[in-house]
């Protein structure tokens, strides 16, 4: 997932590094989301992508895992209950795409904030778009697809694919109806029951392939349902009227703050900062000690060989050593309060705590304070809300999170740090609450290559000019966040739900 920059005030438009989703396109609110998350389908390794072809035939194995079974040697179709549970994982993504359009009015559905982001509806073809292109057109016999134009609307950023209208104008596509979207959507669903009753009769081996793309079309569907929230979220805070989408239990600010219960002070080491004081859980009770201490030394990231079981993008390995120095991580994101902090003692007032690029644009910009703050509230997808002290501080730029650690006497931590320390003990707030900034700008892993075609294009074409965030935000669906997850996104963009945790 990584996409872009945000505008907020910036009325510049500028050019997304993943357009298409990242930072994916994730989305919504998972409170119970754990480090691991299992796919039904064994041995999936996809990447963040599709095929390249027009026609692409069967992708094969994208990272296939040395400890893995010998599919070639499998002569039965698929167990049953593989394909059930694919069946009904499939159903359950794509029934919550549209039900997060439900508490929109018609005219949402075509709100486009900026140019990074994109509206409702086109979020919801082009998840469609990416079923019928990569698996229908090419693999279903007899498959009538969408009007031949539709692939020229919603075609995200897949060159090997062909030309496609402009992000920065599909706020102007009013038509299709989004009648007809749903409808298009509805036969979607329709042609991958009948794609996956083809594939339960087919030997396994032979099967594999397609069964892992339609694991990828879910992953990427999910990464569009927190992408759609988050330009949402853009999108009604340029409405004066403040709009709200969705508030109560159900709604993802209710979400964000049960995450942002787990939090505790944060030692806030610069002499010139003060130290907060908020050394509190949020239920009121004493915290541990506010940082976790780490030996570091020779370690491993990435997905590990031997829980085939679990998806990941392709991004995310090869698994690779990496040796650490001894550091410590904070128990907490960085809260609102100490955000506060940071402002009232001049930090964007004073270009030694930030980068050279991040002070340019903090000029450009009229940066003061995170994207959706105002006076002592704060823009939220439930309307204008009070601000909360002890939740932790969202929707800021790498710059930003970099120029805060710095003042309080700390660094962001390497990605590597932080796979490393949650893989031996889940730290607070590590997943559901905010994407975390990580000071690891988004690189290939050594051994790391592109899938040939369209599927290539999925990550590894974005290795360039972002920063690694990790973990999972209030906005990522249920079951898309795991431990060796890749976020990424330019440092200097703010309106994806991103916080920071501290590191020395
Ligand atoms: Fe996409």
């Amino acid at each position: 997932m990584g996409l872009q920059s945000d505008a907020g005030t910036d009325l510049a438009p500028r050019v997304l590094a993943n357009p298409d989703l990242s930072a994916t396109d994730p989305a919504h609110t998972d409170l119970a989301q754990t480090a691991l998350t299992k796919s039904a389908l064994a041995h999936t390794t996809l990447s963040h992508g599709a095929p390249a072809q027009q026609n692409p035939g069967p992708p094969g194995r994208l990272c296939p895992d040395p400890g893995a079974p010998d599919l070639a040697k499998t002569t039965g179709p698929a167990p049953p209950a593989l394909i059930a549970g694919l069946r009904e994982r499939l159903r359950q993504v794509r029934r919550h795409s549209v039900d997060l359009i439900e508490p929109l009015q018609p005219e949402d559905l075509c709100l486009q904030g900026m140019a990074d982001a994109s509206p409702p509806k086109w979020h919801l073809g082009h998840t469609s778009w990416f079923f019928e292109t990569f698996l229908l057109a090419p693999h279903l016999p007899g498959w009538q697809g969408a009007d031949r134009r539709w692939g020229y609307l919603f075609n995200s950023y897949y060159d090997t694919v062909g030309a496609r209208h402009p992000r920065p104008q599909r706020g102007l596509l009013t038509r299709p109806p989004i009648a007809a979207v749903l409808a298009w959507r509805q036969r979607i669903d329709q042609g991958l029951d009948e794609l996956l009753a083809h594939l339960a009769q087919q030997p396994l081996a032979q099967a594999q392939p397609l069964l892992e793309l339609l694991e990828l079309g879910i992953q990427h569907e999910h990464q569009h349902q927190e992408l759609l929230l988050m330009d949402l979220l853009d999108g009604f805070s340029r409405n004066p009227l403040e709009p709200t989408y969705l508030d109560g239990a159900e709604g993802p600010e209710a979400s964000y703050l049960a995450a942002s219960h787990r939090g505790v002070s944060l030692p806030l080491a610069s002499a010139s900062a003060p130290t907060v004081g908020l050394a509190e859980t949020g239920d009121g009770s004493p915290t541990a000690s506010p940082w976790r201490a780490f030996e570091g030394g020779l370690v491993e990231i990435g997905p590990e060989p031997s829980d085939p079981a679990a998806f990941h993008f392709d991004n995310e390995a090869p698994r690779h050593r990496q040796w650490l120095d001894p550091f410590a991580l904070a128990s907490a994101l960085v809260c609102n309060a100490e955000m506060e902090a940071f402002i009232a003692d001049g930090g964007y007032q004073r270009p030694e705590l930030w980068m050279s690029e991040g002070w340019a644009t903090l000029q450009q910009r009229h940066w003061q304070a995170p994207r959706y703050w105002r006076g002592d509230s704060e823009f939220t997808l439930a309307g204008l809300r009070p601000r909360r002290p002890e939740a932790p501080v969202r929707h800021l730029s790498w710059f930003e999170a970099d120029a805060l650690a710095r003042w309080a006497g700390a660094r962001l931590p390497s990605e590597a740090e932080w796979e490393h320390a949650n893989r031996m003990a889940p730290l607070p707030q590590a997943f559901a609450a905010l994407w975390q900034w990580t000071a690891s700008p988004y690189r290939p892993y050594p051994g790391f290559s592109p899938a040939a075609g369209a599927v290539g294009e999925y990550n590894g074409k974005f290795m360039s000019s972002q920063f690694v965030l990790r973990g999972s935000a209030y906005l990522t669906p249920a079951g898309h966040a795991r431990l060796t997850y890749r976020n990424f996104f330019p440092p200097a963009s703010r309106w994806m739900a991103a916080g920071l945790r501290l590191a020395r």
